[in-house]
Order: C-alpha cells, then structure tokens, then sequence
C-alpha cells in the first residue's frame, strides 16, 4: 500500500504546486495594472519637478507655473498611493490564500466564511455564466482543521460542476450543504448537470481517469479529493448520479478530525 501511497502524494504536491503556481500567475496579472499606474505617475512626477528646477535656476519660475506644479504634484502623490494601497492589499490576499494552500498549519476558522472565500476566488470563472451556488451552513460553525485542503476539495467540485455538468447547461445549480452531528461532518455537494454514467461511478476517484483526455481533463481532481479526505481528514465520500439530472458528493469527516481544542 505504501509504494501505491506515495506517487499518490507526490502527486497531491504537484497539484498544489500548480495551484500556486496559477496563483502567482492571477497575482502578477492583478498587480501588474496598479503598479504600472504607480510607476507612470512617478515618472510624471520625476518629468515636471526637473521642469520646475530648470525654471527656478535659471530664474524663469513663475506663480503660475509653481502653482500648476503644485496640484500636479499633489494629483500624482494622491494616485501613486491609491494604486500602491491596491497593490499592498492584492499582495496581502493573495498572500494569505498562499499560506493557507501551502502550509498544512491546522487551525481554527468559521467554515461558512470561509466557503464563501472559496466562492470569492472563483468569481472569474463564476461571474460570466448564470450558474449559482448556493451555500447552506451553520453561520457560526467553527472548525479546527486544514481550510486549504477544503479549498482544494470545493474549488476541484466546483471546477468539475463547471467544466464537465454543465457542459451544454447554461444556468446550472450548484448547492452546498454543510450538516453537522454528534459525531459527523457531513458535506453534501451536489449540481444539477449531466450525471455520469453508472460505470464511470466505480472508477470516478480513481488516477487519471477522466472523459476529457486530450481535451484539459488530467484525471487529478477527484483523485487528488479522494487522498485529502481520506489520508488527511480521516473522512470518506461517496458519489451518486443521474444521468441528466445531477451528481452529489457526500463527505464524511469524523467530528473529532475538525474538535476545536480545549
Ligand atoms: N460534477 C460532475 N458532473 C459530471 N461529470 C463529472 C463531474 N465531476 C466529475 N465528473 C467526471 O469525472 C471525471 C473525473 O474527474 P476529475 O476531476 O478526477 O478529472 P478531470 O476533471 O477530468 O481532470 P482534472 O480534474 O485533472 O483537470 C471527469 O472527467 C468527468 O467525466
Ligand atoms: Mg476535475
């Protein structure tokens, strides 16, 4: 078991290596704007204080000019540190969403916050369909687990809603129910797309199995879901489908996986 184990982890390292990797690629493509704003004003900044030095030297400097020089210099100081603002802002997000994927720090968060974080970062694929997600869950339900590896597991269900369920459906449902027990967690993921077929239920979590080989799918994701629920949430999930009516996702983690501490 322990020669099949390890490739399998070494691939759920590379999955979050790419993770990151798309990371730092959304976060060089967001700050690129601000800063290059920033650096345009600096320059713009550096153009008219030489023109004033040149004037006040040579003794041309006049009230006009220094009070024109002055709003231009106060315009260009107020959009340098908006943008700047911005860019600090983008590097402490993407920063944090950074510690939490790759780090495997346990600790204490509000699961429904931090779902809707989730939902936050996949507004770019989110936001130009009509499909909707919606998110039931404990408002105040505070668990102590590894938040980056529910991000992993939402954003690869919501991913696979997306790309493979709602293939040809315009305004698909996705609902996330979040049900806590005595000595469950349970979390039901459910969409209203395609299905999958009964014979690819048996294989679904299995290495690269994917119906989109050449077309994108590797075959990682659920894979990758079935290891983290599994080796690190001590958990088990289970999927069901209708072809044509929609797949569900049921998680199982033992309440004392995600106990706060005492
Ligand atoms: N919500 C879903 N609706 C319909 N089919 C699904 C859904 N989720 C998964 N599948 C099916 O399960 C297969 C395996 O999913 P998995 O996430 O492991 O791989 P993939 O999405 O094809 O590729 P990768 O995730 O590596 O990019 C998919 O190719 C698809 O056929
Ligand atoms: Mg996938």
């Amino acid at each position: 078991m322990e020669t099949l184990h390890q490739p399998l982890m070494q691939l759920a390292q590379s999955e979050k290596m790419a993770v990151l990797g798309g990371l730092v690629a959304g976060m060089t493509h967001e700050m690129s704007s601000p800063l290059g704003i920033a650096v345009m004003a600096v320059s713009h900044l550096e153009a008219i204080t030489q023109k004033i030095q040149h004037e006040f030297l040579t003794s041309q400097l006049s009230r006009t000019s220094l009070e024109k020089f002055l709003k231009n210099t106060s315009e260009s100081i107020a959009i340098i540190q908006k943008n700047l603002d911005r860019t600090a802002d983008l590097l402490k997000s993407f920063k944090q969403m950074a510690i939490d994927r790759a780090s495997e720090r346990k600790h204490e968060f509000n699961l429904l916050q931090y779902i809707d974080d989730i939902l936050l970062s996949l507004k770019p694929k989110l936001k130009p369909t009509a499909h909707t997600v919606v998110v039931d869950c404990p408002k105040d339900l505070r668990i102590h687990s590894y938040p980056g590896i529910f991000s992993q597991i939402f954003t690869n269900l919501i991913m696979n809603s997306l790309t493979h369920g709602f293939e040809t459906i315009p305004n698909g449902q996705i609902r996330i129910n979040i049900v806590q027990d005595n000595d469950t967690l349970r979390v039901i993921y459910q969409d209203n797309g395609k299905g999958i077929p009964e014979e690819h239920l048996e294989k679904l979590f299995h290495l690269f199995f994917t119906t989109r080989y050449g077309q994108g799918g590797s075959g990682l994701g659920l894979n990758i879901i079935y290891n983290l629920v599994t080796q690190k949430l001590g958990g088990k999930i289970m999927c069901e489908s209708t072809v044509g009516q929609g797949t569900t996702f049921t998680i199982h983690i033992p309440s004392a996986m995600v106990q706060l501490p005492d």
